[in-house]
């Protein structure tokens, strides 16, 4: 699967002008994909996965189970991964695997079925510090030793496997849960998972592992038990969910530039939290059967004040993004981070563009709008604060070049093709 090369964008500003008048389809979740090829593991006979997104992070889950020894076929958005009874190797590859967070995902699942994983520090964005103390302390749980290995974690399970474990999370972690959810399927006796994350894409996989003969209870609730029970069988291919955050950005582009943008194939059912607030906002929603409908206010948007919070409340991935909207807002709005400390990284970079930010700590900032912005060459240094970048070179006046394109490249497939597609005026160096 092709990723563009080039890893520089110059976007032409529209100055703020309502200029979209078109529709953009949504495509498979990173973070449900991610999961999913994990899961593969816990498949006697291997898993299908349809949906799948063409970005960066799958191909580096996908290289990840190869390198361990499994087969995948590739077809377009699908993949079949086919599983052995033994793995060429239990260490993941430090190169890929220390370059994304996901990787963490494939500790539980192959410690589970094969006894021992060995593994790095996972990657991912500068978002925050991102210990895995959760995953060390849990395996420790449910009775293998873990062990530091030349800068990397060797995990052993004990001889008759995994045995369940009642395990509480401090904080909500998403791969946290969705890890020792894996690791639970083949676990000895019970597992309860308490303070679990809440996700859709954590139930999606839930309920798809119940219909391939998991026994597991409590689906989309704090607390989920799982009894161990060994390999499963696929009756049917995994379905990547639509991506509520690349939904979720779209919908603020939209907010900030759209005379009507029709955002399809996507679940607004799962952007209650962005979409109360575009209309709080003033921004023109509709949404039917899979599609969301969005329109710029004619007059300006109305300031708000917003706290991220774990699913259902404002997802932390879409706070960069609608920063951006915020700079155009009427009135002085706040933001209150309440997961990531590295995740207001942005607003320096906003601010050398014309935005009205005050920083007061790591967690909180104000914005006053509206201000106009100014084009400028920006550096993206997460996935996140990337797409934002972008936002805010398409509403400023004059030319923005954004640099690290290859983090946006991680979660948003080939963005400025769909994005030109619009009308909008990118071009990738
Ligand atoms: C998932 O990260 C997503 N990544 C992130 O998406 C997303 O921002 C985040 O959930 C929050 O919604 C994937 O699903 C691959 P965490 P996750 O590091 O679950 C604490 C994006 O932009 N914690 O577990 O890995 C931690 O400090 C990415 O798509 C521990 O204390 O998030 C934080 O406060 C960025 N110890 C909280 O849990 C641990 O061992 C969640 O952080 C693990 C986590």
């Amino acid at each position: 699967m092709a990723i563009v090369a080039g890893d520089t964008l110059i976007i032409e500003g529209t100055a703020g002008r309502r200029v979209i008048n078109g529709s953009i389809r949504v495509n498979g979740s990173k973070n449900d994909a991610v999961q999913a090829i994990a899961a593969a593991l816990l498949f006697r006979d291997g898993l299908a996965l349809a949906n799948l997104p063409d970005i960066d992070d799958v191909e580096k889950m996908l290289a990840l189970l190869q390198d361990l020894g499994a087969r995948i076929e590739r077809r377009g958005r699908r993949a079949v991964i086919a599983v052995p009874k033994r793995l060429s190797r239990l260490n993941l590859d430090r190169a890929i695997a220390e370059k994304i967070r996901a990787s963490i995902l494939l500790t539980g699942p192959v410690l589970a079925r094969y006894g021992s994983v060995t593994f790095p520090h996972p990657g991912g964005c500068v978002i925050g510090e991102r210990p895995i103390d959760f995953f060390l302390d849990g395996f420790s749980q449910m009775g293998a030793k873990v062990k530091a290995r030349r800068g990397s974690h060797m995990v052993v399970a004990p001889s008759r496997g995994l045995r369940g474990a009642t395990i509480f999370f401090k904080n909500q972690s998403v791969t946290a849960t969705e890890t020792f959810l894996l690791a639970a399927v083949l676990a000895r006796g019970r597992t309860s998972l308490k303070n679990c994350a809440l996700e859709p894409e954590i139930e999606n996989l839930g309920r798809f592992l119940r219909r391939s003969g998991a026994r597991i209870s409590g689906l989309g609730t704090p607390t989920v038990i799982i009894n161990g029970r060994g390999l499963l069988t696929a009756r049917r291919p995994y379905q990547v969910l639509s991506d509520r955050i690349e939904a979720g950005s779209f919908a603020i582009l939209g907010a900030l530039l759209a005379k009507k943008l029709q955002i399809t194939h996507c679940r607004s059912q799962h952007l209650d939290a962005l979409l109360n607030l575009l209309m709080e906002l003033g921004v023109g929603i509709k949404s039917y059967r899979g599609t969301i409908i969005i329109s710029a206010p004619r007059s300006g948007l109305g300031a708000v004040k917003i706290k991220t919070h774990e699913y259902p409340g404002f997802p932390t991935d879409l706070q960069a993004p609608l920063a951006v909207l915020l700079t155009q807002a009427s009135g002085a709005s706040t933001i209150l981070e309440t997961i990531f400390e590295g995740r207001l990284n942005y607003a320096k970079t906003l601010i050398s563009m014309g935005a009205k930010i005050k920083i007061f700590d790591p967690h909180r900032l104000v914005i006053t709008g509206p201000a106009p912005l100014y084009g400028r060459p920006v550096t993206s240094p997460d996935l996140r604060a990337g797409l934002a970048y972008i936002l805010a070179g398409l509403v400023a006046k004059g030319r923005t070049v954004v640099h690290n394109v290859h983090y946006i490249d991680r979660g948003y497939e080939r963005i400025d093709e769909r994005l030109r597609a619009l009308g909008l005026a990118l071009k990738r160096f």
